[in-house]
């Protein structure tokens, strides 16, 4: 007959084999989202899940509490989907909370779906992050008898704050514990089957949306937008309590913190797709006035910004995928046009870089969502150095806008397709206007012509529809420019990437020669941008080659020439703004061949729209 102990040793054994092999941490960029007022709160809770559901989906789930109980209802799909099949939003209840999941890894199914119930039921969270600690955690709860459905490292937070509460019978006390012992960077929010509803943040956004009718916690201002514009920021290391009546944030041990309503501007409110089929073509067509929005500078601060940099020994330029892209096209201005001596750092990078910040340097941070955890990472490292921080952001009340000196607006609105687009020419209108700034040579771009250009291109759409129905089947893209086109070339690629997941690479026209030729074949699609400026001689050499093997070619200029396949006009500007335009066409012609490949624009596969994790 085995012991006591013999059987305690086998059920340790066992527990400690289940974990052995430590599962993938189930990184997500998820949305999250709370409610408790005096409305129900699941109609409320699925209309903001599906407005937020740009920032990434394969999963998504409704928890309310009722009657002193929690009902929970969730599944694998799009918002829509999900309540289709299973009515999340007929869940009784003025509490509840809601989440769509973007799982980087860990299975896609109903279990892994948030919300996580404790195992008594008794607590639900949704979170967005990584628990870096879970797996002690989750031997230790197993251990001490709370039981487990998913392979998340989410559902540790419900288990553990179940376990707390069952000790404390307090659900604040039972957050303070809490949130001493998880480890990692999160975003969660906790409701009870009495009602009680917190929110905690740490290293990944989180908002309280104060309403009329009633409180939200959410990931992202989408979240409550429809209900309210007053809106309180948590920063790291705050937690809220809330109820129908009344808020409360503290710190993590638990004291309170003073915290400010702030407005959002109105324009979040016009996030929808008003009559175009995705929010990615709709934010091609504002471009023509998002130019013309782009970096609400006064006179005064353009003025500092460029004291700044000018007074500054070291001057660095930082941004992730598109972001960067157009970093690199601000060096190319600065360096060119004022005579700057610039770094370029893209963010991811960082961190591996000799690059040595002081107190004489000014980091140029770009992020349309000011929320992208490389960015956020470079600007750090630069803080923390002693550096100066100035970002060029989309929205002003991202954690980038709060931790730099200063903040210069997009002001392009909120840019919901994945793919970034007219954040892009913003990025780009902001760096030329500052370039002017430094330098006055180079005579800032008249951008109601700028806007009329766009205008045109933007109506040589269904030529462009005709090109991407000929790449199809193609698998292999190349884009070639020269000086400044080239970072177009990139930016164009990566367009052609994400969204019509079609190979695409670009380079120098000049590099072909060094080895890429070999790749070029009759099968071989080039795209060459070669507007008529003093970059034409060398890119139409560059044309020939590729032409000679057999490759169709696509030329984007502002000269026809019989040798092109295809011709996408361009007007003829100063040499220096081809790229507010060129890309324009260019952006068309990826959102076009997505369509052709039936893949969805507005949300690519494996993408999410803020990268806020490593
Ligand atoms: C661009 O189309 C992509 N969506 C992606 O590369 C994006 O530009 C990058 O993740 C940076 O995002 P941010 O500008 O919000 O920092």
């Amino acid at each position: 007959m085995s012991s006591k102990n013999d059987w305690e040793e086998d059920i340790v054994r066992k527990i400690l084999a289940a974990f052995k092999a430590p599962k993938t941490l189930d990184q997500h960029m998820c949305s999250i989202l709370g409610y408790a007022g005096s409305s129900q709160a699941a109609p409320l809770l699925v209309e903001g899940l599906r407005r937020m559901e740009y920032r990434g989906y394969d999963s998504a789930g409704v928890a309310t509490s009722f009657m002193d109980r929690i009902l929970v209802k969730k599944g694998v799909g799009r918002v829509f989907e999900v309540n289709n099949a299973v009515n999340l939003d007929s869940l009784p209840g003025d509490v509840g909370i809601g989440h769509t999941r973007w799982a980087t890894h860990g299975k896609v199914n109903e279990a892994n779906a948030h919300p996580h119930l404790s195992s008594s039921n008794g607590i639900a969270i949704v979170h967005n992050g990584i628990i870096d600690n879970y797996l002690e955690l989750k031997r230790e709860l197993s251990l001490s008898g709370y039981t487990f459905r998913s392979e998340t490292d989410s559902e540790v937070i419900a288990n553990l704050l179940q376990r707390n509460y069952d000790t404390t019978r307090d659900f604040k006390k039972s957050m303070i514990t809490t949130l001493s012992q998880l480890k990692g960077k999160y975003a969660f929010i906790a409701i009870s089957k009495d009602g009680g509803l917190a929110a905690a943040r740490f290293q990944e956004p989180l908002m309280i949306g104060v309403g009329k009718h009633g409180y939200f916690a959410s990931s992202d201002i989408l979240g409550f937008v429809r209900n309210t514009d007053e809106v309180v920021y948590l920063d790291n290391g705050q937690f809220a309590m809330l109820s129908s009546k009344a808020i409360s944030i503290s710190d993590f041990e638990g004291n309170p913190t003073p915290h400010q309503i702030t407005k959002i501007s109105k324009e979040f409110a016009d996030a929808d797709k008003s009559d175009y089929v995705h929010y990615t073509l709709k934010e091609i067509y504002e471009q023509p006035i998002t130019i013309l929005r782009a970096g609400g500078m006064t006179t005064r601060e353009l003025d500092w910004l460029a004291a700044s940099i000018v007074r500054s020994k070291n001057v660095y330029i930082t941004g992730s995928g598109t972001s960067f892209n157009a970093a690199l096209i601000g060096k190319y201005l600065f360096s060119k046009y004022a005579r700057i001596k610039i770094e370029s750092l893209i963010s991811s990078e960082t961190q591996f870089s000799p690059v040595y910040f002081d107190s004489n340097s000014i980091l140029i941070a770009l992020s349309q969502s000011g929320e992208s955890a490389d960015v956020l990472e470079t600007a750090n490292i630069a803080k923390d150095s002693g550096a100066e921080v100035i970002s060029i952001t989309n929205v002003m009340t991202s954690s980038l806008a709060h931790m730099s000196s200063i903040s210069v607006s997009l002001n392009c609105g909120p840019e919901i397709g994945v793919a970034a687009t007219k954040s892009f020419t913003s990025q780009l209108a902001i760096l030329y206007k500052l370039t002017n700034k430094l330098c006055g040579v180079l005579d800032a771009p008249d951008f109601n012509q700028i806007s009329n250009n766009i205008s045109k291109l933007l109506l040589n759409y269904s030529y462009i529809q005709q090109i991407a129905s000929e790449l199809k089947n193609v698998s292999d893209i190349y884009v070639l420019g020269n000086g400044i086109h080239q970072y177009v070339a990139m930016e164009a690629s990566l367009k052609l990437k994400e969204l019509s997941y079609i190979h695409a690479e670009s380079f120098p026209g000049g590099e072909l020669k060094h080895g890429p030729l070999a790749l070029i074949d009759s099968n071989a699609y080039v795209v060459v941008i070669n507007p008529g400026d003093s970059t034409y001689a060398s890119m139409s050499t560059a044309t020939h080659e590729v032409k000679a093997r057999g490759a169709k070619v696509i030329g984007i200029s502002n000269i026809p020439n019989e040798i092109y396949d295809y011709w996408m006009p361009l007007p003829t500007v100063d040499e220096a703004f081809y790229p507010l335009i060129e890309i324009v066409p260019l952006q068309l012609l990826a959102y076009y061949s997505a369509i052709e490949r039936n893949a969805n624009p507005d949300y690519p596969r494996n993408l999410a729209k803020s990268v806020t994790v490593k």
